[in-house]
């Protein structure tokens, strides 16, 4: 017997209520509740199917099964990832629309069949052909490629049983639908219902099943929200839609970290990854530096990055001056400039301050700091700092420099790149000698701030 049931479901994060409500006591958005009719089969294929043997055991008893991981074929994948696809695993790629998730798995598609396994690629928002001459584009070709122009859920099960493929990718999780509910493709009980299917292949019959979902500022699409919690991992595909950098960003991995970035290069044939970031960041940089742009050496996961940092300090026309900052968390820089006033003596009272990350890089760590104060000091007082050399360090709030981690690696990276010069907090311990970069150790801001116009002056 199906039963009916009408409810209404907040479109933005999944919240239901029987009645109609203006505003979602969960996310709390506006006029985001649309009423879905759900037609549930009392004796629905996945209910039926799982039946369960696994037996309670001791944790001593259990034996560790290694996860299988296999390559994508791009290294910058695989470390976002977390080393590779782990076998019967459920991967989320979110991004805006047009932003490269299609091409970015069709690319990875057509490395794991030449690695000699066999994938569906379900596209149910364009056409066989036009996925053909997508691929034709990027040089996909393989005899292991199935590609599959379905919305309907059931039958991707049905060719699932008969192509018995060890990859699944669904391009996009809004626009398939499962006969199990009415709601219209796209809606939240649509996309939860589906996604509890494609977990339901992926745990068991061990498949690995990547799904795109689109993400809109608007919140119109259901968004992947909803599904953050059921999916083993979650990844964002992000970018300037004008430029051609992207950047790819695990949100939760149960695999591995979720501080791994992998950077990618839209260019004609498809994707490149960049293996090498921090020359991407820097070639945006001219050999004119400008006062306030500094250089620093930031962690993303494991590897070093050097991203350059731009102030713009200028007299307020507004009664409060203002505080922008980019990349940078706002509280941050606050406390930055706080420390810029009372210790250093810089009156920035009547002063608006914008910070800046060059590349849509986020930095979340506080050895960038003295980056930023730096930057700041050097623009109101409208000196520049050296263009080969790199900033590291905490700042505290006396106006003392911390140490930050991983130190080493952060300056190899900037020797790596041709930078001459190092500011870094003063250590206690001795850095090994083989550095062929000049490394100025500095105790408190004020050493550092000289450190930069010193040499400035010296220059000119
Ligand atoms: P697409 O993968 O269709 O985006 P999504 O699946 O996230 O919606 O990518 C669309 C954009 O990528 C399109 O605007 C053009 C660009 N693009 C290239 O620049 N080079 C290429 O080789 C391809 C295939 C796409
Ligand atoms: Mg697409």
């Amino acid at each position: 017997m199906a039963k009916i049931k009408t409810k209404w479901v907040c479109q933005n994060c999944g919240y239901e209520t029987p009645k109609y409500i203006g505003r979602c006591p969960d996310c709390g958005s506006w006029s985001s509740f649309t009423e879905e009719t759900e037609v549930k089969n009392s004796n629905s294929s996945l209910q039926s199917v799982v039946i369960d043997n696994t037996p309670v055991c001791l944790i001593n008893e259990i034996e560790i099964t290694e996860s299988i991981k296999a390559s994508t074929g791009f290294e910058e994948f695989d470390r976002v990832l977390g080393g590779g696809l782990v076998q019967g695993s459920l991967v989320l790629l979110a991004g805006d629309p047009g932003i490269g998730k299609s091409t970015l798995l069709l690319q990875t598609a057509g490395n794991i069949c030449n690695n000699g396994k066999k994938l569906l690629y379900i596209c149910a928002e364009e056409s066989g052909s036009q996925v053909k001459l997508r691929a034709q584009r990027l040089n996909v070709n393989s005899d292991k490629l199935y590609v599959y122009s379905q919305t309907n859920l059931e039958n991707v099960l049905s060719q699932i049983d008969e192509i018995k493929p060890d990859i699944l990718v669904i391009d996009s999780v809004q626009s398939v639908y499962t006969s199990n509910i009415t709601s219209s493709s796209g809606s939240v009980s649509q996309i939860r219902e589906c996604t509890n299917i494609l977990m339901d292949i992926a745990k068991n019959k061990n498949i690995t099943v990547i799904v795109i979902g689109h993400v809109t500022k608007d919140g119109n699409i259901a968004g992947p929200k909803v599904l953050e919690h059921m999916v083993d991992t979650v990844i964002y595909f992000e970018g300037d839609k004008y430029k051609s950098q992207r950047l790819l960003r695990s949100i939760k991995n149960r695999f591995g970290s979720t501080n791994e970035i992998g950077v990618f290069n839209m260019a004609e044939n498809g994707l490149e990854e960049v293996s090498n970031p921090s020359e991407l960041f820097m070639n945006e940089r001219r050999d004119v530096v400008t006062p306030g742009s500094v250089i620093i050496s930031t962690l993303e996961g494991t590897r070093a990055l050097l991203v350059e940092i731009q102030a713009l300090v200028g007299t307020t026309s507004y009664p409060s001056p203002r505080r922008v900052s980019t990349g940078v968390e706002y509280n941050r820089l606050l406390q930055i400039i706080a420390v810029l006033e009372k210790r250093i003596g810089l009156n920035l009272s009547k002063h608006d301050v914008y910070v800046n990350v060059t590349g849509g890089i986020e930095i979340n760590e506080p050895a960038a700091d003295l980056g930023i104060a730096l930057a700041v000091a050097t623009c109101f007082r409208d000196v520049v700092v050296d263009s080969d050399c790199v900033i590291i360090g905490e700042i505290s709030l006396s106006g003392g420099i911390r140490n930050v981690s991983d130190l080493e690696k952060r300056i190899y990276e900037a020797q790596k790149l041709g930078f001459k010069k190092a500011i870094i907090p003063k250590l206690l311990k001795k850095l090994p000698d083989n550095f062929e970069i000049e490394i100025i150790q500095a105790e408190r801001l004020i050493d550092a701030i000289k450190a930069c116009v010193s040499s400035q002056k010296s220059k000119t």
